[in-house]
């Protein structure tokens, strides 16, 4: 369904994923400070899963908002550039929604419990040092390939806001001047 607004929802969904992606990119980083196997290490990790656990919740719930209500088509005069925006919005879906799976999968190999406020989750696989280093692998590379992603989403955000000065940004705030 084509709308020219996005639903109040689904913007406080896109700002709140906004800053849990900056919360798990901090808390992983942080990571690195502390030696290995030790509490705080391990810490950084845990809080990481907290806030990957998150942004998977939020992403499932905003593709049910769009499904629902619907979402704007992403507007440029370059036609391509419209096609690029709509393929990038895809491919954001898919690694935010990709890379908590293997951030799971990736704890459950190495044989520790996931925690979710209190909740721990069901094991689905069998620990298995051989497949940690493998999904560690897959989720390093996707948890990258997201920041790297949504630099290039952001600043061609930007660009649309500032050179174009065009709608785009203020949809995303709430602050169209669009009418429906
Ligand atoms: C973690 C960071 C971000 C993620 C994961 C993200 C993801 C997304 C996704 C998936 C959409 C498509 C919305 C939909 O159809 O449901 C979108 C739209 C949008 N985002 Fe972001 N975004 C991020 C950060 C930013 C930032 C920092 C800006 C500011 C420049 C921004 C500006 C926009 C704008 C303007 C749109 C609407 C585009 C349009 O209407 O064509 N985003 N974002
Ligand atoms: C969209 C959500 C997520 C993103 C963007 C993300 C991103 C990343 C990145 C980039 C790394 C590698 C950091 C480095 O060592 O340089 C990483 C590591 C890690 N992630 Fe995630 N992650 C997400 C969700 C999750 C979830 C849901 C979990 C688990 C419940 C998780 C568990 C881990 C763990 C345990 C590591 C550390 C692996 C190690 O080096 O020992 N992540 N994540």
């Amino acid at each position: 369904m084509t709308k020219s607004k996005y639903h109040p929802a689904s913007i406080f969904l896109h700002w709140l994923v906004f800053i849990l992606v900056i919360a798990a990119f901090i808390t992983i980083e942080l990571k690195s400070q502390f030696p290995k196997g030790s509490e705080l290490r391990e810490l950084c990790k845990s809080i990481h899963g907290v806030f990957g656990q998150l942004i998977f919740l939020a992403m499932i719930l905003r593709l049910a908002i769009r499904n629902i209500y619907g979402v704007p088509e992403p507007t440029n005069p370059i036609p391509l550039f419209t096609r690029l925006a709509k393929a990038m919005h895809y491919l954001l879906y898919a690694l935010l929604l990709i890379s908590p799976i293997f951030g799971i999968l990736y704890f459950q190999y190495a044989g520790k419990e996931i925690h979710f406020f209190g909740l721990v989750w069901p094991q689905f696989v069998t620990p298995n040092p051989e497949m940690k280093k493998t999904v560690e692998g897959i989720h390093e590379f996707l948890g990258n390939s997201l920041y790297f992603l949504i630099g290039i989403h952001a600043l061609a955000g930007l660009w649309q806001h500032y050179i174009l000065k065009d709608d785009s940004l203020r949809r995303m705030l709430n602050k169209s001047k669009s009418l429906a």
